[in-house]
């Protein structure tokens, strides 16, 4: 490496983008990736998410579905920095998966599609990051088209998100009538489809165009003027401070297709975005600039390459250096491991990686060794970093065995299946029924696929639907309260859980038992 170890870290910047379907994450991360130099062809990414891809790594069940099960990490060089870009899967992918790579990233990118506003998958993923309580920075997209009033978006940010807002930028007119962006942040306007030597016009101090300019005769520019005047005095004020604790989120907007704001958002990204983190661990938190390497696993994926069984592990780095071959241990289990074969991943294709520092992830060959939030560490102190969090399921199944002579494999696939993370299992009280828990449908197809491919057991399931999953407070607990619509079970920790039919169900039995506390793990309302 060039840079000296401790520069490496610092130039790290790790984020996940987080969107509902169709607001253009593929589109954005395309454009990134071309800033970066990583890919040369615009399509790389979205040939990859419409299965157009080469498909001979992807799991059997990526090629029957089109779809990519597999959450990459995408990884360029800009201005000096080392950006990792994490993909969190979205449409019918969605799993948990979607969350534990949020559990891996320094940050957050929200992309909103303007006309929509905010979604329901945005708020799921956006609950997650609150409850780690990192920088997330909104990109307003698909300003070329009409879209909802830029103070109407602001409001729904604090509203439906409840997260305060500092747009950095500001749109001048949108749809047909869109004619750039005025930059609070930079003092300059960036006209849209002009060409790059008249794109930015600059303002003087009182933040209007100084001269003559077409602009001026617009009465979106007024407008405009007016708008970000209205922002001045009533709105937050800038804090980095408060961008860092992720309780301001920085506003840009844009057109992800046509590449417009996008270079903007990437620098300014950079500059607030922080380098790798410290994390919890039993040896307190852990620096990333110190020399012990460590790291964690978040994620475990199967049959990436339908000829064999293996699996690969992905392994976040939170200190130290990670060198091909090195001997590490794993805390869970005390031994020691030899990190042989490990991988990196790019936009494009898999690459070996020899070394990489805190911020990177790296793939490792995984034979069956490791669980989702096994740690990782070299030299001579071992430690274990915190747990990661647990996710609230929202669909269940009634699981069984086809063939009652396979209960002994079924129960073996089934365990190992949960211990590693990939589904969550629980028993209803009494009469001792299998439900699986999962947050997307993807799950319960992956499992159903890796049972039969590694446990040769053929699974029925009987769905159970969506239902509202509530874990309780109280230890003691009279097993009578379970009923049809309010369903008591017992999780993998044997604790107990309730799993309601719905909104109302919920309220009701609260109205009737408020003796018993119920929490939702998500809410970080965890005792
Ligand atoms: P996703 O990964 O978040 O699911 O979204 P993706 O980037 O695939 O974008 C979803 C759709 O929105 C695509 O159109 C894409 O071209 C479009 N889109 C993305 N950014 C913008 C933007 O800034 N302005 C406009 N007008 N559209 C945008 P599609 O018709 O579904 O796909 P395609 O036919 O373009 O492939």
């Amino acid at each position: 490496m060039a840079k000296n170890f401790k520069d490496e870290v610092l130039s790290r910047r790790t984020f996940a983008i987080i969107s509902h379907p169709d607001a253009g994450k593929t589109t954005l991360t395309e454009k990134l990736l071309l800033f970066g130099g990583a890919i040369r062809d615009a399509g790389t990414v979205k040939a990859k998410k419409t299965g157009k891809f080469a498909t001979s790594d992807w799991m059997e069940i990526e090629k029957q579905r089109g779809i990519s099960v597999t959450s990459s990490v995408m990884q360029f060089d800009y201005q000096g920095f080392r950006v990792n870009i994490l993909d969190t899967p979205g449409h019918q992918d969605f799993s948990e998966d979607t969350y534990r790579t949020l559990t891996a990233v320094d940050s957050a990118v929200m992309i909103i599609d303007s006309a929509k506003g905010i979604e329901e998958q945005t708020i799921k993923l956006f609950k997650v990051c609150r409850m780690r309580g990192i920088p997330i920075f909104t990109f307003m997209n698909k300003l070329d088209r009409q879209g909802k009033a830029p103070l109407e978006l602001l409001a729904e940010l604090e509203e439906v998100l409840g997260i305060e807002s500092y747009p950095m930028n500001w749109p001048i007119g949108m749809g047909k009538e869109f004619l750039g962006i005025y930059d609070r942040f930079y003092n300059r306007i960036e006209q849209f489809r002009v060409e790059d030597g008249d794109r930015f016009v600059e303002l003087n101090e009182d933040g209007r165009i100084v001269g003559d300019h077409s602009l001026k005769e617009s009465p979106l520019y007024e407008q405009t003027l007016e708008e970000v005047l209205l922002l001045n005095e009533a709105g937050n004020s800038f804090s980095a401070e408060r961008v860092a604790e992720g309780t301001l989120t920085p506003v840009f907007f844009g057109s992800a297709l046509t590449n417009f704001g996008v270079q903007t958002f990437l620098e300014t990204y950079l500059k607030f975005a922080p380098a790798p983190q410290a994390r919890n661990s039993t040896a307190g938190k852990i620096d990333p600039l110190s020399e012990q390497f460590s790291g964690f696993i978040f994620k475990i994926q199967a049959n990436m390459n339908p000829a064999h069984r293996d699996r690969i592990a992905f392994l976040r780095v939170c200190s130290g250096k990670f060198e091909r071959g090195m001997s590490v241990n794993l805390a869970r289990t005390g031994k020691q491991i030899k990190l042989a074969q490990s991988t990196r991943f790019m936009a494009d294709d898999r690459s070996t990686v020899d070394e990489a520092v805190s911020g990177d992830i790296v793939g490792l060959y995984d034979p069956g060794t490791y669980q989702i939030g096994d740690t990782l560490t070299g030299g001579k102190e071992v430690f274990q970093y915190d747990s990661l969090p647990q996710f609230t399921p929202e669909l269940f199944v009634r699981v069984t065995a086809k063939n009652v002579m396979k209960q002994k494999h079924f129960h073996k696939g089934i365990q190992q299946l949960v211990q590693e993370g990939a589904i969550q299992l629980f028993k209803t009280v009494k009469t001792d029924e299998y439900l699986l828990g999962a947050v997307g449908q993807l799950q319960f197809e992956v499992f159903e696929y890796r049972m039969k491919a590694e446990y040769n057991v053929d699974v029925v399931m009987e769905r159970l639907g969506s239902k509202i999953a509530r874990w309780l407070e109280n230890e003691e607990l009279d097993e009578n309260l379970s009923s049809s619509r309010s369903l008591l079970v017992r999780d993998r920790f044997d604790r107990y859980v309730f799993l309601f039919e719905n909104d109302f169900a919920l309220r009701w039995f609260q109205d009737k038992n408020p003796h018993i506390k119920l929490y939702n793990p998500m809410d970080g309302s965890n005792p």
